[in-house]
């Protein structure tokens, strides 16, 4: 097997800070929400919870395992593990060019948000419209659509990538994600208070069994490979510079536990407000895409200095997005470094253009070509589906059965026991042999069949 000698982290708490930079971003902040709030509430949380602790947790450590094993990246590793399993190396490399492009349209989404706070707009987001008409293109001006922000953004990550100061940028949000947390804290406070909002409480926290469907798993599943970065070869990457000698299962716990944790605050800033400005029934939740964008400001207005609150909210919101776009044009960038054997500068300056022009259906598709579908879905949350729903399950099922059943559970087990005793085996082993798999068949057979027309569900 190949093994090569790569420079690592410093330290294993390096490591989590950086996978956890990674992780946590738009996805537990602006997806997490909404999908609690359209798949059912207290049912997608608990589903979502259970494949996080059990799944996740079983994905991530063979990620980081296999990563930290061969000490290549994901094309080259799981080549390494089996030479059948090349193409799944770039299958997975795959999912973050699709994902990069419109990540970068909402980050510029955030970016306009936040913009708008700092010159005194506030009110005006908190008008119910707002949004619809921003993404709409329906506002006066260039600047009153998403297309200059969209390009701001995707600027600001690649100029970050462009001149490696990516440890700068995670310094800071280091130093920003606890105030991140705390600020949550106190919206989701307030918002509990307003009325109608202990309903919509209830609608988050319990689980109302009548609201499951297959839907809600495949919805759950493919947050949490989004939200975890699993299921793309990132953590493989990231594993290939983690340390020999650090707690692997641990630094999993660390990991999982932080990103469960932002998306729950999230959700629970989120999803009693909506209720509450539904009037406390539930059952009128129209949540989708802009469930944030619309929601938040309506609260902040609402908070004694909202509009302070509203701008720092996301400007920290803004710097968890750049961690983790950073992190998903890094990967990119390095592949295009290897397969077109060209500098760092130039592989930059490729991929930016691809992330604009890839982007760009995404970032008019709500406005101008609002009336081109595919699926019966606008682009932006068809590339969200096709990479979540799609394409993460697949990887993560042929990850399962290279590890369970063609290399063997003990190649991960012996990499995470190397120094410590690994304490959830079993429960790794179970479902990487046999409940992943045979979960990732049923949920995306079925929702494969749906999207044919040949099943309803
Ligand atoms: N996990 C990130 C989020 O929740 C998205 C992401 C996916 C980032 C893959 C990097 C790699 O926003």
């Amino acid at each position: 097997m190949e093994m090569k000698k790569r420079s690592s982290f410093s330290s294993r708490i390096g490591f989590v800070l950086a996978a956890a930079g990674s992780a946590v971003g738009l996805g537990n902040i602006w997806r997490f929400p909404y999908l609690a709030a359209q798949y059912g509430g207290g049912i997608f949380l608990l589903v979502y919870l259970i494949l996080a602790i059990t799944f996740g947790f079983a994905l991530m450590i063979t990620e980081i395992a296999i990563g930290r094993k061969t000490g290549l990246s994901s094309i080259g590793a799981y080549r390494a593990l089996d030479k059948r399993f090349g193409a799944l190396g770039w299958l997975a490399s795959l999912v973050p060019m699709i994902i990069t492009p419109y990540y970068c349209v909402i980050g510029g989404w955030v970016v306009k948000y936040f913009v708008e706070y700092l010159v005194g707009s506030g009110t005006a987001l908190s008008n119910g419209e707002y949004f619809t008409n921003f993404i709409g293109f329906l506002g006066e001006g260039t600047f009153s659509t998403p297309l200059p922000w969209f390009l701001i953004y995707v600027l600001l990550t690649a100029v970050v990538v462009l001149f490696g100061v990516e440890k700068g940028i995670e310094k800071v949000s280091k130093l920003m994600m606890p105030v991140l947390v705390l600020l949550t804290i106190v919206v989701a406070a307030f918002a509990l208070t307003m009325d109608g909002a202990i309903e919509g409480l209830k609608f988050y926290l319990v689980p109302d069994f009548s609201n499951f469907s297959f839907k809600t798993v495949l919805a759950a599943m493919g947050q949490m490979f989004y939200s975890m970065s699993l299921a793309m070869g990132i953590m493989i990457t990231y594993g290939s510079y983690m340390p020999k000698e650090s707690n692997l299962e641990r630094s999993v716990g660390q990991i999982e536990i932080f990103d469960t944790a932002i998306a729950f605050l999230a959700g629970l800033m989120i999803v009693p407000a909506v209720v509450a400005f539904n009037g406390g029934d539930p059952s009128k939740i129209n949540a989708g895409p802009g469930l944030m964008f619309g929601t938040l400001p309506q609260v902040f207005e609402r908070m004694w200095m909202g509009h302070i609150i509203g701008g720092v909210f996301f400007l920290l919101v803004l710097f968890a997005a750049l961690t983790s776009s950073i992190s998903l044009m890094e990967t990119v960038v390095s592949i295009v470094c290897d397969k077109l054997h060209c500098n760092r500068k130039l592989a930059t300056v490729i991929v930016t253009i691809g992330v604009l022009l890839l982007g760009l259906p995404s970032c008019l598709g709500y406005g101008p070509l609002a009336s081109v579908q595919i699926l019966g879905m606008a682009f932006l949350d068809f590339f969200d589906f096709i990479s979540n729903s799609v394409m993460m399950p697949i990887v993560a099922f042929f990850t399962c059965i290279l590890i369970g059943h063609i290399c063997g559970t003990k190649l991960v087990s012996d990499e995470v026991e190397k120094n410590f005793p690994f304490h959830r085996k079993a429960l790794f082993e179970v479902m990487v042999r046999w409940v992943a798999p045979i979960l990732l068949v049923v949920i995306l057979g079925s929702k494969i069949l749906e999207v044919l027309g040949v099943l309803k569900i």
